[in-house]
């Protein structure tokens, strides 16, 4: 079952020309109404600095869905770069995740505390970035805060389709998204239709292979690719917005980020999905 989805365009200025580019740019309604941008940009691996910068980069071009986590140790200068852009904060949708490695609820509320402290007070998006044994009580903590207003939504990240319904249980609010791996060689369609119909929008983690797989250079890909005019990374990233799903390339290089937001100018035919879909070879970077 697919978000409905809402197709905008939106004139955003190119940070390397200068030039202003048209391009149509995907939004997706949560199962609680909430709009968000289909597209973003995480920040994995990028050190505060890095993460400035890229965050920087990315902001200039049009992105406004920013991944980050308490595991990346630069919640404060990516949220830096967003205040620094001059745009209302109002226009992000910024994600953070919680780091399991907690179990008192002191432990869990400090943390979520502090992010909310790196980050101006609000978060947008809340994440349990994989499964723990305390993760029942901070998901119930994570409520309270989305009640007091300093989370607008919350979800999971890592939560295989037994882990997520065990939530869904527990839950009070449902979670808005799970956060899992996600690329043509590690599909899974049948988890992300059962996220799918449990109400769950899917959001995909290392779409390119996190550049450790060769998915950006598959044959496949590599001749969908030059049918469409456009690099590997954008047919994936299409791929990944054609099966509903939110998807968050990480770049250093704001020659890849202006192509990777490029992608709401063509589309894939009911074929190429299925050959892409077709490449899953259950092939996960890591064992989460
Ligand atoms: N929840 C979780 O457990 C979890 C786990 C992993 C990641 N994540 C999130 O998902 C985000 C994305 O995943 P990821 O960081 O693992 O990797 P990714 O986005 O799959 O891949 C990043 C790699 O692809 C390269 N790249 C990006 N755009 C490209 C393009 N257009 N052409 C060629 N190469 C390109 C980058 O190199 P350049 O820098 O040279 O462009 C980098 O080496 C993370 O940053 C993080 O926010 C979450």
């Amino acid at each position: 079952m697919f978000r409905k989805k809402l197709w905008v365009m939106a004139a955003f200025s190119a940070a390397l020309s200068g030039a202003v580019a048209a391009q149509p740019v995907p939004q997706l309604t949560l199962h609680d109404g909430l709009t968000v941008p289909q597209l973003g940009c995480g920040v994995w691996e990028l050190d505060g600095r890095e993460a400035y910068a890229s965050v920087s980069a990315a902001i200039k071009l049009g992105y406004r869905l920013i991944d980050t986590a308490q595991y990346y140790q630069n919640e404060a200068e990516t949220y830096q770069a967003v205040l620094d852009s001059g745009i209302p904060r109002s226009e992000f949708f910024i994600t953070s995740k919680l780091n399991p490695r907690y179990s008192s609820e002191q432990e869990i509320r400090k943390a979520l505390d502090r992010s909310l402290q790196n980050m101006g007070g609000t978060i947008d998006l809340m994440l349990i970035h994989w499964p723990f044994g305390a993760d029942e009580l901070a998901w119930r903590i994570m409520e309270e805060y989305v009640r007091a207003g300093k989370f607008k939504a919350i979800g999971l990240s890592n939560y295989h389709p037994d882990a997520l319904k065990r939530m869904l249980k527990i839950a009070t609010i449902k979670p808005q998204v799970n956060q899992i791996e996600f690329h043509p060689y590690n599909s899974k369609l049948d988890e992300l239709a059962q996220n799918q119909d449990l109400g769950v929008t899917v959001e995909a983690w290392s779409p390119l292979g996190a550049g450790r797989q060769k998915v950006m250079a598959d044959p496949v890909i590599e001749s969908i690719a030059r049918a469409h005019g456009k690099s590997t990374a954008q047919v994936i990233l299409r791929w990944d917005i054609q099966h509903g799903v939110i998807t968050i390339p990480r770049s250093r290089n704001p020659r890849h980020l202006q192509e990777n937001i490029e992608v709401g100018d063509f589309e894939l035919s009911a074929q190429e999905m299925q050959d892409i879909d077709a490449l899953n070879k259950n092939a996960a970077l890591w064992d989460i």
